[in-house]
């Protein structure tokens, strides 16, 4: 459930009863069953918007900061969409070497400064716990974006949606992570998100990326059942959704052990002819080698409508932080 409550300027009316109003998005924990039903069905809502009107005026005059200390393609450009398909207008800020950062601002005075401009702010940070420290700091609500391998909420949330809506069910699927489970963000806040569905989960990853020991047990605690393993083999029969992350380059220290794992998994048309005809692939993007272009046209491969899902989800949050929903 929410937490505290921001209070971005209340022009037209008072919005404070909608319940998500001026809350900071960090973490997947914050989320019930019911919280997800609810986003679902305002990205429903905003799904057929979009089909019927293409741009509206729900979020006419609110301003968005995305501010990414992180390269980002799909996340800067879906969050800049949403906003602007609601009527809303973005301060993108994507080259912080141009910005004061780079004379040595703080992260906490980076976050003061757009909250005197902007409604919202949207940050991704390499660092754990970022996203949190700047919500401190701000006087309006601020959505995690990814703060390092921590987590990355709003793509697990747009994550259960594809679910959702592709396999029309989220209890009770066998859903298996593959790939660079150490430190995908993605995997982080996807796995927490499917507890609340009695996931079965399976992990393959190389020994060296597999899923941290913390989000095991806690998950184990909530008993979840998982299991770990190092081919893919033994746990693609029975695969609802294989979702397949990217071998996260950037945070490895050594050039050198990163080229040792990066290609440990590809799927293929071979791999796929042993998945079950009605399971999805998903990736949250972007792919490098891990699943091959032949793939692309199987209709079991969800990854490119996954990014539209997430354009409905991201507009779905921005109307309900900022109380329009
Ligand atoms: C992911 C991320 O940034 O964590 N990308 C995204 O937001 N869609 C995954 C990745 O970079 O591999």
């Amino acid at each position: 459930m929410p937490t505290k409550a921001k209070s971005p300027h209340l022009p037209f009316g008072d919005q404070r009863t909608a319940p998500w109003y001026g809350k900071d998005i960090l973490s997947v924990k914050q989320f019930s069953r019911a919280d997800l039903e609810y986003i679902f069905g305002v990205a429903h809502e905003m799904r057929n918007m979009v089909d019927r009107i293409g741009t509206f005026d729900l979020l006419k005059g609110k301003i968005l900061a995305n501010l990414f200390y992180e390269p980002s393609t799909r996340t800067q450009s879906s969050f800049m969409a949403a906003m602007q398909r609601l009527g809303g207008a973005v301060i993108p800020i994507s080259e912080v070497r141009y910005s004061s950062v780079a004379k040595g601002e703080t992260l906490p005075d980076t976050v003061r400064t757009l909250g005197c401009y902007a409604d919202v702010i949207v940050i991704r940070h390499p660092e754990v716990g970022s996203a949190a420290q700047a919500a401190e700091a701000s006087s309006k609500p601020v959505i995690n974006a990814g703060d390092g391998v921590g987590e990355h909420p709003t793509q697990a949330l747009l994550d259960a949606f594809t679910i959702h809506e592709e396999l029309a069910r989220m209890d009770d699927l066998t859903v298996t992570m593959l790939g660079d489970l150490k430190y995908g963000r993605t995997v982080h806040s996807l796995s927490r998100l499917l507890s609340l569905y009695n996931a079965r989960l399976h992990y393959v990853s190389p020994g060296i990326l597999r899923m941290p020991p913390e989000i095991i047990a806690e998950l184990e605690a909530k008993g979840i059942r998982q299991t770990e393993h190092t081919t893919l083999d033994k746990a693609l029969p029975d695969t609802d959704v294989l979702y397949v992350t990217r071998v996260q380059k950037e945070r490895f220290e050594s050039e050198e052990v990163y080229d040792s794992v990066k290609a440990s998994f590809v799927v293929d048309k071979k791999v796929m002819a042993g998945a079950k005809p009605n399971m999805i692939v998903m990736h949250p993007l972007p792919r490098v080698t891990e699943i091959a272009t032949d793939v692309d046209d199987d209709p079991r491969a969800a990854y490119f409508r996954q990014m539209e899902y997430g354009l409905y989800v991201r507009m779905a949050l921005l109307a309900m932080v900022l109380g329009k929903a």
